[in-house]
């Protein structure tokens, strides 16, 4: 068969990587794709958002079935397209995507169905908000309603940083209309996981738990980015925590999406803090995250094209998810400068070393072939170099020895990540 796939990252490289493992695919396209992509996929230079131009693509090649994985496709509707086209597509259709793309309305979702989340109003008043603040307590979260490349959330510490907050997310719009609405938090304390989840409408199916470390710098310094690393399993989401959320967050989501009218078919991602009071949600995402898959699917034993099949099919009941025991850590390759100003164009050496290198894996996120065919990094994130391990230690040596491979100029790295399980034990 034949399977599509949007997108351009990391997270799309990793998937990629799992469909080409899938004895019943014969052919991968990616749009737009990347120059990593491009060893396993025929990279089509559509974008992301140009629906018409995908489903005129997939109808011309015939293709079986696309992966629709990136967010702001999703929440604006990509999937609606292609079924109306009468394509098989596989992510959640937009009224249900919404669970990523609103803030206030998952909250309220949350709310509504006493699922364990933060306290929390939600205004569309920049007056109403900052009045709000002056009896609130410090510090507390401040949330753009909308999509927001991952950046619409502000940790204040002060009355003053808050009110700064409001300003800059509702009048200034440094998030554009994202925040025409703003989310305003109970500040939690606690270590975050990642649980994603395939849902086929009615049945959940969680895969191994993984851990990002969001922002740039070591010791959880520097400002928020997309994602610096991964490690997968958490040592922290242990059974008693995964029966919690089994019973007490995810299953009631996907009730609650089912009862509003807006069935999820797709991919969930919680991302979960693990508070004193227990397990509350931080957020959902209605896709794969990036770069939890890079060390999510590494580890999976499935046939993912089953997968994605029984959830657009309803059948997810006759699927046990099967994880290997290892682990796997997933170290990004930024641009220096990363998530501010940076550098592009810089020749990539030491891509080669992962060809015939079982266990680890190079994910291109950030690259291109320049016009004499040299791969050059194109983004802040570049590459995520992620290895398999016996357990999280063996996984994180690894992970590291093998970003001694790849060399290009300005090239950033955190150099900590996977350390928090050293505290595990
Ligand atoms: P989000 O995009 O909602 O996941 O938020 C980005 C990051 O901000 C999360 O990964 C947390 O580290 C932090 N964060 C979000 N909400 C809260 C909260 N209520 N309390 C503490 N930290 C938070
Ligand atoms: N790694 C976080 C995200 O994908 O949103």
């Amino acid at each position: 068969m034949k399977v599509l796939i949007v997108g351009g990252g990391g997270r799309e490289h990793a998937i990629a990587m799992a469909v080409s493992k899938s004895k019943r695919v014969d052919k991968i396209y990616c749009a737009p794709g990347n120059a990593g992509i491009a060893d396993i996929a025929e990279c089509v230079p559509i974008g992301v958002m140009e629906f018409d131009k995908l489903t005129d693509f997939a109808l011309k090649e015939k293709i079986d079935l696309t992966v629709v994985a990136p967010d702001d496709p999703l929440v604006a509707g990509a999937v609606d397209v292609f079924e109306e086209k009468g394509l098989r597509v596989f992510g959640p259709r937009k009224n249900a995507a919404i669970l990523e793309g609103s803030k206030a309305f998952s909250k309220d979702l949350m709310k509504k169905y006493n699922i364990p989340t933060a306290a929390y109003e939600n205004f569309s008043d920049a007056d109403k908000a900052l009045e709000y603040l002056e009896s609130a307590k410090m510090p507390i979260v401040l949330k753009a309603d909308g999509l927001a490349l991952g950046k619409g959330v502000l940790i204040c510490n002060t009355l003053e940083e808050a009110k700064d907050g409001v300003k800059q997310i509702m009048l200034d719009k440094a998030f554009g209309d994202a925040g025409n609405n703003l989310v305003i938090e109970e500040f939690m304390t606690g270590r975050e996981v990642s649980v994603l989840s395939f849902v086929d409408g009615t049945t959940i199916k969680t895969m191994t738990s993984a851990q990002d470390h969001k922002r740039a710098m070591d010791g959880d310094k520097g400002l928020n980015t997309g994602g610096m690393g991964t490690f997968s399993p958490s040592p922290f989401y242990t059974k008693e925590i995964d029966e919690f959320c089994q019973e007490k967050i995810y299953k009631p989501t996907v009730a609650a999406m089912k009862a509003e009218g807006r069935e999820f078919k797709g991919v969930i991602f919680f991302g979960l803090m693990l508070t004193e009071d227990g397990p509350k949600v931080l957020e959902y995402n209605a896709r794969f995250g990036d770069p939890e898959t890079q060390v999510v699917l590494p580890r999976m034993e499935n046939d993912i094209v089953d997968v994605f099949e029984a959830c657009i099919d309803g059948n997810l009941d006759k699927i046990e998810l099967k994880f290997k025991d290892n682990a796997a850590v997933c170290v990004v390759l930024a641009s220096d400068g990363y998530p501010l100003k940076y550098e592009k164009g810089k020749i990539i050496k030491g891509l080669e070393k992962f060809n015939n290198s079982e266990g680890y894996y190079c994910f291109h996120a950030g690259t291109k072939f320049d016009e004499d065919g040299n791969i050059v990094t194109n983004g802040g994130r570049v590459l995520g170099i992620t290895a398999i391990g016996a357990d999280l230690k063996t996984a994180r040596a690894n992970a590291y020895a093998a970003t001694d491979w790849i060399e290009f100029d300005n090239k950033y790295m955190r150099h900590d990540i996977g350390k928090a399980i050293d505290y595990a034990e």
